[in-house]
């Protein structure tokens, strides 16, 4: 086979970039380890930044979105008992788009559809090949046969444990990484939201979120040991706790039932650099992690598919390369940025094994600070709702 560009991974990234390249005439093949049915059932967070959603609706693939997402001008925080709210509304003007990210992911697939989009499934052994060269390859294996896709670029939108950031070598990879010594315990329940809004509490006992996929699909999420076994937390358990780490009235008027799903996530902060290597980009969690408190994965990968689209379609239709070359620099220089604020929420929001008096005291003063000040919740509303391209 032979295609332009040969795009490894079917998720968010994978597909988005696959689309927006094809509305431009530009071949893509895409290579899934999974099932599409594996890849869709796959539970993820739920806050599009403005820019993901216009490139969703550039993609075509926007309109359920539009149809069914909630648009929140705003969060609530809260701690010591009391809440209080982030207007983004009314500090900047901007909002975000509460649409789950399996909803995205298959909105994608079926916009990939309309287009007769080239997606192979199931495809085992991916390796990548000569990407140092001016004639990268990829070889896979689907039902036992070994094939290869001769491409002139390869984006690696492969996630985290994917085979393309581990092509670049050693030598010329920098990783920086922060785990968290804590995970977070999620359920999906099909009950109503307990408010209007997200709501995010710092407590004694730990952080917890509630947050939201429609008027009868909540998820709640708690601070817990990443090691604990998923048996320790009955359902009864999980809301009890929740409710303990909640204002009292969000607590008293929250409607609790039977979990659909639930899991534990380690949380970390990880970026390689460079994002490119010869004929070789990396995409989306396959250079970058975030720390789900700042709702910024799906929507990073966003922002390095808008770099990297944009600069392969004017390479193509100009011949202007000057995209290319910069798209490692412009897109870790919004990474960093995301990271920071990810990192930043995670630290000012969730109670800390090792931390001191002292830690705890500058939390309850950032908090306060943040209660209290245009200025600070300026800033988090502009972090919130995503950097500028
Ligand atoms: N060969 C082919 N496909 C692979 C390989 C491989 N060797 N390794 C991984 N994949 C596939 C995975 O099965 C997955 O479907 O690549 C895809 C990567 O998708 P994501 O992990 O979702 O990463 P990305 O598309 O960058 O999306 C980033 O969406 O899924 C969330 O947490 C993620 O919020 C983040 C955002
Ligand atoms: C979610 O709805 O799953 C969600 C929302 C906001 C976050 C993280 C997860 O910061």
């Amino acid at each position: 086979m032979r295609t332009q560009v040969c795009i490894i991974g079917g998720g968010p990234s994978g597909l988005l970039l696959s689309q927006l390249l094809h509305l431009k005439g530009i071949d893509t093949i895409v290579l899934e380890r999974q099932s599409r049915a594996y890849v869709l059932s796959r539970i993820r967070a739920g806050v599009l930044e403005t820019g993901l959603c216009n490139l969703l609706r550039k993609a075509g693939a926007g309109e359920r979105m539009d149809r069914e997402g909630f648009i929140h001008g705003g969060t609530l925080l809260a701690a010591e008992g009391r809440k209080f709210r982030i207007d983004f509304d009314g500090l900047i003007g901007k909002s975000v788009m509460v649409y789950g990210q399996t909803e995205v992911t298959r909105d994608l697939y079926d916009a990939r559809d309309r287009m007769d989009g080239k997606i192979i499934h199931d495809v085992d052994g991916t390796t990548i090949h000569s990407a140092d060269t001016d004639a990268p390859y990829v070889t896979f294996v689907k039902d036992g046969t070994e094939q290869r896709v001769d491409c002139e670029w390869v984006a690696g939108c492969d996630g985290f444990h994917g085979v393309s950031r581990k092509t670049i070598p050693d030598s010329v990879l920098r990783q920086y990484e922060k785990v968290y010594p804590f995970g977070w315990l999620g359920i999906l329940s099909e009950t109503p939201p307990v408010d209007d809004e997200l709501i995010y509490a710092n407590h004694e006992r730990g952080f917890a979120l509630c947050s939201m996929r429609n008027a009868n699909l909540s998820r709640y999420y708690i601070q817990a040991p990443v090691d604990d076994p998923l048996g320790k937390w009955s359902d009864d358990t999980f809301w009890d706790e929740l409710r303990r780490r909640l204002p009292a009235e969000a607590a008293d008027r929250m409607v609790t039932g039977p979990s659909i799903e639930k899991s534990i996530a380690p949380l970390r902060s990880f970026i390689a650099e460079p994002m490119r290597w010869g004929r070789l980009f990396l995409v989306g969690d396959a250079a970058h992690i975030v720390p789900p408190t700042g709702a910024k994965g799906l929507n990073l990968a966003a922002s390095d598919v808008h770099y990297l689209s944009d600069a392969l379609i004017r390479l193509y239709d100009e011949n202007y390369s000057a995209g290319i070359e910069t798209y490692s620099a412009n897109a870790l220089a919004r990474v960093w940025k995301a990271s920071r604020f990810s990192w930043w929420m995670t630290s000012t929001l969730h109670r800390f094994p090792t931390q001191t008096a002292f830690d705890q005291n500058m939390q309850e003063a950032e908090l306060s600070y943040l209660e209290n000040s245009r200025a600070a919740q300026t800033a988090l509303a502009e972090n919130y709702v995503g950097l500028p391209y």
